[in-house]
């Protein structure tokens, strides 16, 4: 009998420019751990959250109701009526509030461990949407660009209604540049950064994008790492957020003129993600994207990595 599943999940970039809500892709970067344990204490009451304990040092809520994964755990033991109280040891280590799906990094590892735990044999689909249970705590709406992509690896297409999830393998020669910026993000960025976001689209906008995105899934499909660089064109969420990054359009046109394929918004931001291949002078185009963020004098972290295959789980 399992008692303790270990999980480490992905950090990943949402949108990927015209998929905004649609597109994820899991990165090589950084990556959050959750040990799930059953604990002896066996619960008498009939609320969910009673006999969940949160174990981290980490800087974010011990009470489950208000934390990722705790109410992601809550909800599962909920619905399968699981009486034996449990403990989750959280090991942050996706930059919080940085668009690279912090939140959903945890959300999903604490689905696939209580899955394995309790050996629920659940599907990726149901296991996705338990993930965004936790998502919706910090952003406010649900969306499961980041917790689909934490979860299977790769690059991930999402759809709403009716809800289905598609995961592609990215090319082998697929290189990420991130840029996070040194800037103190909001408590609630990320209802922030959808709040600027036009309500209704020029028809001829949405073809733009759509034409992109198109292209994009495409790209994923025939490994063809340029066609997905130059179709990471985005005229609709990306020019009514940039103004929430200072430096954004520098750190984009630096990139882009030391020779990266494609630059946008990561996730809800403020990071800036240029897609490259693994012949280029990566070392060259992070450094541009650091220029561009010094010369509005804010500092910024550069992390080149690949695309991540997904989660490991260990019992
Ligand atoms: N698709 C989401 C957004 C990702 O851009 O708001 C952030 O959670």
């Amino acid at each position: 009998m399992v008692t303790c599943v270990n999980v480490r999940a992905p950090s990943s970039t949402a949108n990927l420019g015209p998929g905004f809500d649609v597109f994820g892709l899991a990165l090589d970067a950084f990556y959050d751990k959750i040990t799930l344990s059953k604990t002896n204490k066996s619960i008498t009451t009939n609320r969910p959250w009673h006999g969940i304990r949160i174990l981290t040092t980490d800087n974010i809520p011990k009470n489950p109701q208000q934390n990722t994964a705790g109410l992601v755990i809550k909800a599962m033991k909920q619905k399968f009526k699981i009486k034996s109280g449990i403990e989750i040891k959280i090991k942050k280590d996706v930059p919080a509030g940085f668009g690279m799906g912090s939140s959903a990094a945890s959300a999903a590892a604490a689905a696939l461990a209580f899955n394995k735990l309790f050996n629920l044999k659940l599907d990726n689909k149901t296991l996705i949407k338990y993930a965004g249970i936790g998502e919706k705590a910090s952003a406010g709406t649900i969306h499961y660009d980041n917790v689909a992509a934490s979860l299977l690896g790769g690059f991930v297409v999402v759809k709403t209604k009716p809800f289905d999830v598609i995961r592609l393998e990215p090319p082998k020669d697929l290189v990420l540049c991130l840029a996070i910026p040194q800037l103190k993000v909001p408590k609630k960025k990320t209802m922030i950064s959808r709040s600027v976001i036009p309500k209704t689209v020029k028809l001829s906008d949405l073809t733009v994008n759509l034409s992109n995105a198109a292209n994009i899934v495409t790209g994923f499909l025939t490994k063809d790492s340029e066609l997905i660089g130059r179709s990471i064109q985005d005229v609709i969420v990306e020019p009514a957020r940039k103004h929430l990054i200072p430096g954004f359009s520098k750190v984009k046109n630096n990139a882009l003129n030391a020779g990266a394929l494609g630059v946008t918004i990561s996730g809800a931001g403020p990071s800036v993600i240029a897609f490259c291949k693994k012949s280029q002078n990566l070392k060259k185009i992070g450094k541009s994207m650091e220029k561009g963020f010094n010369s509005v004098k804010v500092n910024c972290d550069i992390i080149i990595c690949k695309p991540s295959t997904g989660p490991k789980i260990r019992t």
